[in-house]
């Protein structure tokens, strides 16, 4: 895996390399049995050969389909929560242009995209309404379990908005249903209507799902490249073929977390320096929350945009409980420079970095950052990432899932169940009188 890197050197007062060795053993136990499909939620292990796995029928069926979107859409609305939305907008936003939606002239013919269903929000959809209105439109509904209340309601609005405008007949050709192969209302009503439909396959949880159609359709429709994504995946499930520390970043980083949750760190902050990660952190935060987050144990994945926050959470990183590790985000290479220019005046006194790119100077503010919070008491390391492509973002969404599931396991939680997302519904439920 050559696109990730993971500096430690701020942790070596507080995790040793011995602490970290003597949990080879255990993670080399876990890994023979998830290989062997004999660990907990061994029904949902589907996406450890995903990227290796997926054809290029498959592959080819999604770009179809992306494509015909792209010739027919000015806008395409993905329609879904959680693990049904938070890795296509983590890889738009990682990959794409920062204001994709407003550049007038986009990449090729790419639609704008937006998400909806991930909230309840009545001004959340009617903005979007707005939006919309007067623009070509096509939809994807993402569920599934095909009856999840927040995705079922924006998409029973937008469907209709859909309906008016074109017909239901035409509204038809519009809407693409991502869904199970056989359960759920939503297939049942993709069934009847007709849609396009794709599947997602039974052993891969929500969370877990970013290179399934789930995610591969709008990421695709957003113009980014899936073979690539997938290719980096695959790249990085090579590297996790072996347990061993050595080649095995993702269990290192999860070693490390677990020795750091072992005394007494219990909040991990994803600190990104890119806007960019903005999205790749939240998706992080539902893979890590919902897999780890149970039987009263597990580290609180939080998540912070840097420089930004350091103007607000810095202080309480800095000084507040200690309670806190900290993951560094970084990219090495911007897609474009920007070099800060030399003025006669000086009055800002900013010429003592003229000439420095942007990239320059938000790497010593990094590096400053990681030195202050770790005199400050916040043990911490770095990812650093090569570059924006898709490659590295496929290489970093399989990093990550690899190293959750392991963190589970060290835990002794079962990393793909979440029984504590059901209390709400319930409740919800019986107050609307369902
Ligand atoms: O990881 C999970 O399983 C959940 O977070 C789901 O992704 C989320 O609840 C959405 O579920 P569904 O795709 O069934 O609508």
């Amino acid at each position: 895996m050559n696109a990730i890197k993971l500096d430690r050197d701020n942790l070596e007062s507080y995790v040793s390399d011995d602490e970290i060795a003597r949990l080879q053993g255990d993670v080399s136990k876990i890994h023979e049995a998830m290989e062997a499909g004999r660990s907990k939620g061994s029904d949902y292990l589907g996406w450890l050969h995903l990227p290796s796995s997926i054809t290029g029928d498959v592959l080819d069926d999604i770009k179809e389909r992306a494509h015909e979107v792209r010739e027919m859409a000015d806008v395409f609305v993905s329609i879904g929560i959680g693990g049904s939305y938070l890795g296509a907008k983590a890889a738009i936003e990682f990959v794409t242009h920062t204001f994709n939606n407003q550049l007038k002239k986009r990449t090729g013919r790419s639609p704008e995209i937006y998400f909806a269903g991930q909230n309840i929000s009545s001004d959340y959809l009617a903005d979007l309404f707005d939006v919309i209105e007067e623009k070509d439109i096509c939809l994807n509904v993402i569920s599934k379990s095909g009856t999840t209340t927040e995705p079922a309601i924006a998409f029973r609005l937008l469907k209709e908005k859909a309906e008016q405008r074109y017909g239901r007949k035409e509204a038809r050709k519009r809407i693409i249903a991502t869904t199970d192969s056989s359960r759920g209302a939503l297939k049942k009503l993709a069934h009847e209507e007709g849609y396009k439909t794709f599947v997602i396959p039974d052993d891969v949880g929500g969370r877990y799902s970013v290179l399934t159609p789930v995610g591969l359709l709008p990421i695709a429709v957003a113009g980014i490249d899936i073979g690539k994504l997938v290719s980096g995946a695959a790249e990085a499930e090579k590297s996790s073929a072996d347990a061993g520390f050595e080649s095995n970043l993702a269990y290192r980083y999860a070693a490390i977390r677990n020795i750091l949750y072992q005394k007494g760190k219990t909040i991990e902050i994803l600190s990104s320096f890119h806007p960019s990660l903005h999205f790749v952190a939240e998706w992080w935060k539902q893979l890590a929350g919902e897999s780890e987050g149970k039987e009263g144990k597990s580290l609180f994945p939080a998540s912070v945009d840097l420089t930004t926050d350091l103007h607000s959470m810095g202080q309480w990183i800095q000084e507040g409980n200690r309670i806190i590790f900290e993951t560094f985000m970084t990219i090495e290479k911007s897609n474009r420079e920007i070099t800060i220019p030399k003025v006669d005046d000086d009055l800002d006194g900013l010429n003592y970095i003229a000439g420095k790119s942007l990239d320059f100077v938000n790497d010593k503010a990094h590096r400053g950052t990681a030195m202050a919070h770790r005199d400050g008491g916040v043990p911490n390391m770095t990812l650093s990432l090569k570059d924006r492509s898709p490659e590295t973002l496929g290489q970093l969404f399989y990093f990550f899932e690899r190293a959750v599931a392991m963190s589970g396991y060290l835990l002794g939680v079962n990393p793909f169940d979440q029984p504590g997302v059901e209390f709400y519904k319930k409740n919800m439920f019986s107050l609307l009188g369902k």
